[in-house]
């Protein structure tokens, strides 16, 4: 049996802020038992819902040192749908309003997790043949594998994989602070190893020493041995492109299941979406107080608002998006001005612009089970797992062919009949506003071709039964 951990700061259903936690919370449920035995390992938030807090039992504590003095690890845990996750406790570090706070403070503290997680493995009696870890707040892991905990039997060893599910963040401070943090000696600090142009980050020194690589699509895997998306890394990547994969994410089928959702209005299928799909249109237009017509064209977006996200584009053209055929259902957080911008545009369309400036599981199952397309112009996107829920509910989705965008979304080609959605290539606010004419078009004038359309996006599989099987691969293989 082949033990693995995975490390995180995020996991469904106990803490989420964006797809890693969709990821860490849906993967490990994939694998063959009979071969794998894969655990979580995450930080115990006080902004978890009580719901998820009351079912943890605690095991253990300790202390530790870290940053100058010695703290406390308290151990907890919980079994989520047959899979054991852990839980490190220490309400200093982790009773924030969000899991993400203050930039200097959340590297202060994920330094702490990365340690405290290597230093409760012989406390929790569970010696995982792999670590396998995500983003940059579980970074400083595989250099600690190398550096402070390679001596003694128990970790020797023990091998990581590094999976990037956005370089974007690093982790990145100058020098003395990281070192400060992470306890690490001089030898870390070159540009062959943390260190980068004169600050250092943890997930440099993850992506230095893991014995493999991985990111969330095989377009993103390519992608980011190049300046543009590599965010000063892409020199490091090509150096280890031989150790680097691309993986595309999937979604939990369980979960996201328009034939079964108890979120959502009307359950439908493939064989009955022409009728039942369109019941929560009208349920959601009625909720959010658009006017209830079952033949508009309604376009929606649930997202972090941000710049990655390709929202300056929508911004540029709102106006020609939004026009009368058209309704336009938002629902994110982030950025001010794009918060102001949906908000704007809703005071002023209120018939056909719907703004829903929160959080809401529940929402987003309704956007995707209602809307007839689903609008992701992103600049950069590691995977992208809002398209492949479209994709699963036969909202259609609209993308830029950029990362998982490009290796998910099939664009449809009118003359061969294919394809599962729309795309366009270029950054450009006027080629986004075209293809989406052009969908509306299909739209209204070609109801059969689109419906056909739903058909194929619906049976797409974008389960985890398939990329499962290749982290298995590469578990093997270490
Ligand atoms: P990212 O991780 O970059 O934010 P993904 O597409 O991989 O993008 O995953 C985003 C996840 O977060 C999806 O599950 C999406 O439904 C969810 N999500 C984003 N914003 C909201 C929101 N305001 N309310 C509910 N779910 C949201
Ligand atoms: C990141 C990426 C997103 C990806 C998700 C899960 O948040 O931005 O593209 O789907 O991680 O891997």
């Amino acid at each position: 049996m082949k033990k693995i951990l995975f490390a995180a700061s995020e996991c469904v259903p106990f803490i989420k802020t964006g797809g890693l936690a969709d990821v860490v919370g849906s993967l490990p449920k994939y694998f063959d038992k009979d071969e794998f035995d894969v655990r979580v390992i995450l930080p115990k938030y006080q902004c978890m819902k009580e719901e998820w807090k009351s079912r943890l039992e605690y095991i253990t504590n300790f202390y530790m040192p870290y940053n100058g003095r010695d703290r406390y690890v308290g151990l907890l845990t919980c079994q989520m749908d047959g899979v054991t996750v852990y839980f490190i406790d220490n309400e200093e570090y982790f009773s924030g309003p969000a899991p993400y706070t203050d930039a200097l403070y959340d590297i202060e503290k994920f330094g702490y997790f990365s340690k405290a997680v290597l230093s409760a493995l012989p406390v929790l009696d569970f010696r995982p043949d792999i670590v396998h870890c995500h983003d940059w707040q579980t970074g400083l892991i595989p250099v600690y594998l190398k550096d402070s905990f390679a001596g003694g039997d128990f970790f020797r060893g023990i091998k990581s994989i590094m999976t990037i599910h956005n370089l974007k963040f690093q982790g990145m401070w100058d020098v003395p602070t990281i070192q400060r943090f992470s306890g690490l000696s001089d030898y870390y600090f070159t540009p062959d190893k943390l260190e980068m142009f004169k600050a250092a980050s943890y997930l440099k020194g993850g992506l230095v020493y893991a014995d493999k690589i991985t990111t969330v699509s095989r377009t993103y895997a390519e992608e980011i041995k190049y300046p543009f998306f590599g965010e000063k890394l892409d020199g490091l990547l090509r150096a280890r492109e031989h150790d680097l994969v691309g993986i595309v994410n999937g979604i939990d089928y369980d979960v996201f299941d328009p034939a079964d959702d108890p979120l959502i209005v009307r359950n439908f299928t493939r064989s009955n979406f022409r009728t039942e799909k369109k019941k929560n249109k009208t349920a959601l237009q009625k909720q959010l107080g658009l006017t209830q017509d079952p033949h508009k064209f309604m376009i929606g977006v649930v997202s972090r608002l941000t710049d990655q996200k390709g929202f300056d584009l929508i911004q540029r053209v709102f106006e020609e998006i939004a026009t009368e055929d058209v309704q336009f259902v938002a629902l994110g957080t982030g950025e001010y001005r794009y918060e102001e911008m949906f908000r704007y545009y809703a005071g002023k369309y209120p018939d056909r612009v719907s703004a829903n400036i929160c959080y809401s599981e529940e929402l987003s199952h309704r956007v995707y089970a209602a809307c007839d397309a689903f609008l992701m112009p992103s600049l950069f996107e590691p995977c992208g797992l809002s398209q492949l829920m479209s994709l699963r509910y036969g909202t259609l989705p609209i993308v830029r062919e950029t990362g998982g965008l490009k290796d998910t979304v099939q664009p449809y080609d009118e003359y061969h009949h294919t394809g599962t959605g729309f795309s366009f290539a270029n950054y450009n606010a006027h080629e986004m506003l075209f293809t989406i004419q052009y969908a509306k078009r299909v739209f209204y004038d070609h109801k059969a071709d689109w419906n056909h359309m739903v058909d194929r996006a619906m049976v797409a599989d974008f389960s985890w039964n398939h990329s499962a099987r290749l982290y298995e691969d590469l578990y093997r293989s270490l």
